[in-house]
Formats: structure tokens, C-alpha cells, sequence
């Protein structure tokens, strides 16, 4: 399971025994970096960044941290171990010997799963483009920079499937997800969220708490295929994913901690008294809360229709499980079992029991929020330790979506529905105004001294592979 180094691709996938596959992929290598160049993050290609590199695929000691200049950085193909005698573990093959080769009449179904996924991946690194150039300090700069060039590699986890076990098509579709831009009006990327600025580095943290634990989800679902390179292929991404999650957990929980231990230093006691905060040069928690919205709703159209055939299908096909399928006590078929949906019925929202198969998007999405709601409870411990009376909370679902029951419906955060009128006067105090934009923008200066933090923030408690605190994780001056 070592990872060679030493091969123009690293992998541990035994590239080099297959040599139409290795060149197929040492095509699109170039195009890769071509795209790296030009949509990657900006000003990285001289500087040297402390980062984490796989050497490993197995669970323990599997990256080593060093310093690598950013352009040297080796993206590679690695796969989880193997699981001797895995099987399909859900659906109508339930019991089959996991397939090593697509199943003929799943190909088009299974390659789209692999696109939209591997759609997520570039699109997340041309978000995330700018925002080196207004880092809060060097460990977040290193921080970015890390998250960035993973989400690189899974863009080749992905294409690697798509090259090694699609032909012709998989090929296409591997050159188109070099072509679709994020935000781009003719050519955007599939879902939704991958197409929404990352405006500032409260969004990066927002971004990486909901939309990247969304792709943790996608993924936990995605390792329970019975297609195995694509089950062994999402375990190893999980492996480097919790790095995202811990990134957006404690850079929000860090802006949380600095914006109340200012209110309590200079004796602010009221969390509404917006412009006395600000006044600190924080971010006041009212428009964290309006952050937490956005995201987390944005996030929550990533899951689709509440109630979808398509779900049903990936699940009976043994393509998509659940979330720690193998962990749930029941048949794995689902045909005669029910779920609960919250639905917009007779203009009243309700919960109505569907079949389970059709549901899966909503329990996928419930476990999301579950998942969600403890980080949230994790804030509000922060904020409740340095004494502030607020509490962070996740709005209701019926809040601003644009999928699903409640896309054609307004509701307040609390899950009130409100006409369209009520909804254009409020909306500004659930949502982040062009005003809370410019605010926050205006806190956007960057800090290159290692061991400095930006008013707005507070320093980790520990350093990444236990830096000291002054570490320096970016050397911007080329050695
Ligand atoms: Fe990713
Ligand atoms: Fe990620």
C-alpha cells in the first residue's frame, strides 16, 4: 500500500503495468497543471508550504509533512486497501461479490455518480482562488493551500475511475471536468453551491464546515458501493477529508472564540448591538448566524429531491448506500420499509412517511444535519464558556432553498412561512446584506508574519503536525 514516487503519476494502483491507461493519464497530467495555472490559487507557484503528502494508504502514518513548493506538488491516484471478500452489502445484489469491472447496464448511472462528484472537486479549488491574498495568518494561509491541493487529488481520484474503467466516454467526461468553471455563465459546474462565490475567509470556513461535510456524506455513501475502485477510491478521499471539516469547524469556532472574548474585554454584553462589536474589529455573531444560513442551506440543496427515483435506483443498483450502511440494523432492500419526509402539504409543512427507497435523499440529508447540529452545539460551548448570551442554531429547512418541497415557498430561519413581500423586508437580517459583505470585506487584510492572527480571529490552540505557534507554514519568499 506504499505510494511510489518515483513513477511520473504516484499511485498505488500499479499505473505502470497498464501502459494505455498510464498514458491515457499522462495526457491529461499536463491539462491538469494547465488548469492548476490558470484557475488554481494565485501567487503559489514560487513559494515553499509546510504540507502533507500521502506516502501511504493504510490508516496509520499515512502522510508526511514537509515543505514542498507549491508547484512541485505531486497530485497522484491512491486507493484504499483492498477488503478480501468484500461484497455487495445493499440493494437488489445484495450478498454478489463486490465487481471489479461496471456492470454493464449501471455504466451511464455510475459514471454520472463519479462525474458529479468529481465535478465538486476543481470547482471548490477555483472558488477558493483569491483568498490566499487576504489570509489571516500563515497557519490558515497553509491551512487553504493544503485543502486546495487535495481537493486537487480528488479530482484525479475521480478521473482515474473515470479513465481506467470508462473508455472513450469516461475520457470525454474526464476533459470536460477541466472545462466547466465555477460561476461561469455558459460552462458552470453541476450543483448549485460549487457555483457561489467564496467571498472572503468567514465563507472558506462556512464552505468547509457545510458544503465540504456535505461532501463527506456523498462520499461515506459513495465507500459503500458495490463497484469496489469506487468504494476503495472514496475511503482514501474520507482519510484526507476530515483535514477540510477540521479546517471549517475550528476556523469558525476560532472567529466565534475572538469575537466574544472582545465583547467581554470591553464590557459588551449585548450580541445585538451590532456596530459596538464591529467597533472591536470583529465579526459580530447576529452576522455569523446570517453566514451559518447561507451556508448550511446552500449545503442542503446538495442532497436533491427530498423524494427521488433516482436515489432509489442508485441504491437498488448496489451503486449508492446509505451512511454507514453496513452499521444499520435492517434488510439492506428497503422494499417494504418507510421514511419520514417533511413535505409542504395542503400549505402546511408536514411530515409524511414515503417509502425508504425513494427517501434516501432526505435520510442522507438528516444525518447531514445531525452532523451539522453537533459542530453548531460545539460553538455555542465556546460561546457560553467566555459568558456571551447568544446561541448559534441551524435554521429550518424550509429556509431559503432553491431544491426540493421547499423551493417554491419563503420561510423565516425559524420555519414560519411568510409571503413574498415579508420575505424581501426581512431578508437582510437572515441573510448576509451587501452591507455585512462589505463589513467583513473591510477585515480582509492579510497578515504574513508567522505567529500573527488577524484582529478577527483567534490562533489555533495547536499548531498542524505540532508547529509551535510562530511556525513558519508558508515561506512566501522563494528559498
Ligand atoms: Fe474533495
Ligand atoms: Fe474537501
Amino acid at each position: 500500500m506504499n505510494i511510489d514516487y518515483s513513477d511520473k503519476i504516484p499511485n498505488n494502483v500499479n499505473l505502470g503495468s497498464n501502459r494505455t491507461l498510464m498514458r491515457a493519464l499522462e495526457q491529461w497530467q499536463p491539462q491538469f497543471q494547465r488548469w492548476w495555472g490558470e484557475v488554481g490559487p494565485l501567487d503559489t507557484r514560487e513559494i515553499d508550504v509546510y504540507l502533507r503528502t500521502a506516502v501511504s494508504a493504510l490508516p496509520k502514518g499515512w502522510a508526511n509533512y514537509d515543505y514542498v513548493k507549491m508547484r512541485d506538488y505531486r497530485w497522484g491516484i491512491f486507493l484504499a486497501p483492498a477488503e478480501p471478500g468484500r461484497k455487495v452489502n445493499f440493494g437488489a445484489h445484495k450478498g454478489e461479490p463486490a465487481w471489479q469491472e461496471v456492470p454493464g447496464e449501471y455504466r451511464a448511472n455510475l459514471r454520472w455518480l463519479i462525474v458529479t462528484q468529481g465535478d465538486t472537486e476543481p470547482a471548490s479549488v477555483e472558488q477558493q482562488r483569491h483568498l490566499g491574498r487576504t489570509c489571516p495568518s500563515m497557519y490558515d494561509l497553509r491551512n487553504l493551500y493544503q485543502v486546495n491541493v487535495e481537493e486537487g487529488r480528488h479530482l484525479w481520484a475521480m478521473v482515474y475511475l473515470l479513465h481506467a474503467y470508462f473508455g472513450r466516454d469516461g475520457r470525454d467526461e474526464a476533459q470536460a471536468l477541466l472545462e466547466r468553471r465555477s460561476g461561469d455563465a455558459d460552462n458552470p459546474r453541476i450543483l448549485g453551491a460549487f457555483n457561489e462565490p467564496t467571498p472572503d475567509w468567514l465563507s472558506f470556513f462556512m464552505f468547509t464546515f457545510f458544503t465540504d461535510r456535505d461532501g463527506k456524506m456523498q462520499l461515506e455513501s459513495l465507500a459503500q458501493s458495490g463497484f469496489d475502485p469506487l468504494s476503495r477510491t472514496c475511503r482514501f478521499m474520507l482519510t484526507e477529508e476530515a483535514h477540510h471539516m477540521f479546517v471549517g469547524e475550528t476556523g469558525i469556532g476560532r472567529v466565534v472564540q475572538r469575537t466574544c472574548e472582545a465583547m467581554k474585554a470591553a464590557g459588551v454584553e449585548d450580541a445585538s448591538a451590532i456596530d459596538k462589536v464591529r467597533a472591536l474589529g470583529v465579526i459580530d455573531l447576529l452576522t455569523i448566524q446570517k453566514k451559518l444560513n447561507l451556508h448550511y442551506t446552500l449545503s442542503l440543496d446538495l442532497f436533491g429531491s427530498e423524494v427521488s427515483t433516482n436515489a432509489a435506483n442508485a441504491y437498488n443498483a448496489g451503486l449508492k448506500g446509505r451512511f454507514r450502511e453496513t452499521a444499520i440494523d435492517d434488510d439492506h432492500r428497503l422494499e417494504n420499509d418507510f421514511y419520514p419526509v417533511l413535505k409542504f402539504v395542503n400549505g402546511e409543512i408536514k411530515l409524511v412517511d414515503e417509502p425508504a427507497l425513494t427517501a434516501l435523499n432526505m435520510r442522507l440529508r438528516d444525518d447531514y444535519t445531525r452532523d451539522c447540529a453537533k459542530g453548531v452545539e460545539r460553538f455555542n460551548k465556546i460561546i457560553e464558556r467566555i459568558g456571551v448570551d447568544f446561541r448559534l442554531a441551524l435554521p429550518h429547512v424550509a429556509f431559503h432553498r432553491d431544491i426540493g418541497e421547499f423551493k417554491d415557498v419563503q420561510a423565516t430561519p425559524s420555519g414560519v412561512l411568510v409571503d413574498a413581500a415579508t420575505w424581501a423586508k426581512q431578508k437582510d437580517q437572515w441573510l448576509p446584506s451587501l452591507a455585512d459583505g462589505e463589513f467583513i470585506a473591510s477585515l480582509m487584510k492579510p497578515v504574513s508574519e508567522p505567529g500573527q492572527f488577524a484582529s478577527w480571529i483567534a490562533p489555533p490552540r495547536v499548531g498542524i503536525d505540532n508547529r509551535p505557534g510562530d511556525f513558519e507554514y508558508v515561506k512566501l519568499e522563494a528559498a
